[in-house]
């Protein structure tokens, strides 16, 4: 792993919003902030460092991972997590998210949001007077990536120059990616079908990241080539949250791109499988991937618990 040299305080107070208002020494910090969080908590060792802190968790979309790592992540730091859903909260019935911000700075120390539109989770950034934690947005799943990272650094020792090849539509984890693997230098393709590209503007945000680390960023239609010599094959389902009435023109349109036993025979061969999760066997992946012995989507979940761990401590720790 590299050494990495910041001042921890640079990161305190700040919002995690995406992983391009982090340089790469910041995004080297939380993973080995990550690695020390994780390896304290499997020796049992792990220290209460958020005592007496309050996360509120406001989820507008569904969630198994995020909601469990982040209120478990708080409870072994000391602290509280609170979740907020739409049903209950008054911004459910229109109050503005100005007054939401404001009012939830009084009372917990952040605000981890997950809603569809990346311009609310902004807006709630502008007037909360606490960290705003983007928790996935239809633009950017940063604490995802963040794992996706770990995951890679345990499993192939380090980042740099590792090719990840990610099949599917240009949604919220692709866009992620494609800056997570920037801000370490990874070789990352993203393979889509025409008409499910990844966003113009974000991929060019990217590729200026990558200048910093000699990262190359490739996108793709053709993923029997985009699959050749990858370290790390990556796959989300067909339809995001949002987007459920598309399911059945994208099943046509995305068939191309699942990720199967032919597809990776053209990986490296100690290659390893990811997936976000939740997964669809059958769709973006066979059964014979995402259960094989390359798959390492449990770890990668687990993951999620010491990266946010990390970045819950360095933005709201004393
Ligand atoms: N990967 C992920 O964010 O999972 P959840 O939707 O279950 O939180
Ligand atoms: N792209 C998926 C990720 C789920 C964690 C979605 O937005 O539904």
């Amino acid at each position: 792993m590299n050494e990495v040299s910041i001042n921890p305080s640079t990161l305190k107070g700040r919002d995690f919003l995406t992983l391009l208002d982090f340089t790469p020494d910041e995004v080297q910090y939380l993973l080995s902030k990550a690695v020390e969080l994780k390896a304290a908590q499997k020796q049992g060792i792990g220290k209460l460092e958020l005592a007496g802190k309050s996360l509120g968790m406001i989820f507008e979309n569904a969630s198994t991972r995020t909601r469990v790592s982040f209120e478990v992540g708080m409870t072994q730091l000391g602290g509280h997590a609170l979740f907020l859903s739409p049903r209950d909260l008054q911004i459910g019935r229109g109050e503005p998210v100005k007054d939401t911000a404001n009012v939830l700075s009084r009372y917990v120390d952040a605000i981890m949001i997950r809603t569809n539109s990346h311009e609310t989770v902004q807006e709630l950034a502008e007037y909360a007077a606490v960290p705003v934690i983007n928790a996935l947005t239809d633009a950017f799943h940063p604490c995802q990536a963040l794992a996706d990272l770990l995951t890679i650094q345990e499993q192939k020792g380090e980042l740099q120059g590792k090719k990840l090849v990610y099949f599917g539509d240009g949604n919220n984890v692709a866009h992620s990616l494609l800056i997570a693997g920037a801000k370490t230098g990874m070789d990352v393709t993203v393979a889509s079908p025409v008409g499910y590209e990844v966003d113009p503007s974000i991929f060019n945000l990217a590729v200026e990241a990558a200048k910093e680390t000699g990262a190359t960023l490739t996108l793709s239609s053709d993923p029997k080539a985009a699959a050749k010599g990858a370290d790390v094959i990556y796959t989300d389902v067909w339809a995001s949250m949002g987007y459920e009435q598309e399911q059945q023109e994208r099943e046509k349109a995305l068939f191309p791109y699942q990720v199967n036993d032919e597809l990776v025979s053209q990986a490296a061969s100690d290659f390893i499988f990811l997936h976000c999760l939740p997964a669809h066997r059958g769709e973006e992946v066979t059964a014979s991937v995402i259960d094989g012995t390359r798959s390492f989507v449990y770890d990668q979940a687990e993951n999620r618990l010491h990266v946010q761990k990390a970045v819950l401590v360095s933005l709201i720790g004393s």
